[in-house]
């Protein structure tokens, strides 16, 4: 079988990339990824391209048409896993439009471009963000169905992208799946994120930003449950499905910076409160009853510091 794999090269796609080619069920499947390399982007999927026979990269953009149409002409894609956006919400709020364009229109291209090269499975990679907040003192889980009520530019195109999928399953018949997940942590991930910014402010001894009171709750996957999940759901998920994927560790931002310090040996007084971001969301909160039941992936979530703690470590002696 052979993959198209978009953003590849970015922090989830890389970890999707090393899960494929480490586990036995893919050792005949052949991987090409596709990525436009912006800043986001690292550079271990080049690499592992040029060691290994069964990875290819094209350095392309998504929302280009005609070139994207050359690419899945040349490789008869059977399945599409779609990584490729730009993902940081604090810059979505700067640019709003490169968002909307972005996300929106490469996801639409690769849709046209999976159904008329007959593709077996598009998949889509969404986020919890989609649903919008639920409040701090709520136990609120979003389901599947749940009206779709996103508050950032970020979230709005994640949303529209979704929907485009779900109307390719309905009009055309296109097999399609979603998936939406929380808040990854692991290796590969740009430093402007939460978790990896912390670890570099403090182990340079610089200020740690924290948006209002640090009290908005997010809720943390480590990235190698995501991929393992998320290649559960292209295999066995029934088309037109739409599943969460949530390992149900939710933490304040604050209570997980205030850890990351103690693993690093480093004073609770380089926390400095700045102003909330515009329209933070309190809090993210998912089911997974149809993830946990329906496809029987279950996850042990009392591993989360110890994990997380494994992480910083690794961060810190540069591996
Ligand atoms: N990081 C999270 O916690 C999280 C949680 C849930 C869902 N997601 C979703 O997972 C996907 C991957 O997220 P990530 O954290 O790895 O993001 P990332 O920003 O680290 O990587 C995105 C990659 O996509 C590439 N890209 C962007 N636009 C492109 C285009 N037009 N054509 C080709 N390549 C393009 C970038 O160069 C980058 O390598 C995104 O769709 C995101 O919405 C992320």
């Amino acid at each position: 079988m052979t993959y198209l794999i978009t953003g590849g090269a970015g922090f989830i796609g890389t970890n999707y990339c090393l899960y494929f080619l480490n586990f036995s069920k893919h050792k005949d499947d052949l991987l090409v990824v596709v990525d436009k390399l912006t800043y986001a982007s690292n550079d271990l999927v080049i690499k592992l391209s040029k060691e290994n026979k069964r990875v290819i990269f094209v350095k392309e953009d998504i929302t280009r048409y005609n070139k994207m149409n050359l690419i899945f002409k040349q490789y008869h894609f059977d399945y599409v896993i779609n990584f490729a956006a730009e993902s940081h919400v604090d810059r979505s709020i700067v640019n709003p439009k490169l968002f909307i364009v972005n996300n929106i229109n490469g996801t639409l291209n690769l849709l046209k471009l999976s159904l008329k090269y007959k593709v077996k499975r598009f998949h889509q990679v969404s986020t919890d963000e989609v649903y919008g907040a639920t409040l701090l003192n709520s136990s609120y889980r979003f389901k599947e169905n749940d009206l779709l009520s996103p508050t950032n530019p970020y979230s709005v195109s994640k949303a529209s992208s979704d929907l485009l999928t779900l109307s390719f399953f309905k009009t055309y018949g296109l097999n399609v799946t979603i998936s939406r997940c929380s808040n990854n942590f692991g290796m590969y991930q740009y430093e402007e994120k939460l978790i990896p910014l912390v670890i570099k402010n403090a182990m340079n001894n610089h200020k740690i930003p924290v948006y209002g009171n640090g009290n908005n709750i997010r809720d943390w996957i480590n990235v190698k449950d995501h991929v393992y999940a998320l290649d559960e759901i292209v295999q066995k998920g029934k088309s037109g499905e739409i599943y969460n994927i949530s390992t149900h560790n939710a933490h304040s931002n604050i209570e997980l910076i205030k850890f990351i310090l103690k693993v690093l040996n480093k004073d609770e007084s380089l926390i400095e409160y700045v102003k909330d971001r515009k329209g933070h969301d309190l809090r993210y909160a998912l089911d997974t009853t149809k993830l946990n039941e329906e496809l029987g992936v279950k996850f042990n979530n009392s591993k989360f510091f110890e994990d997380l703690e494994e992480y910083v470590l690794k961060i810190t002696k540069g591996q």
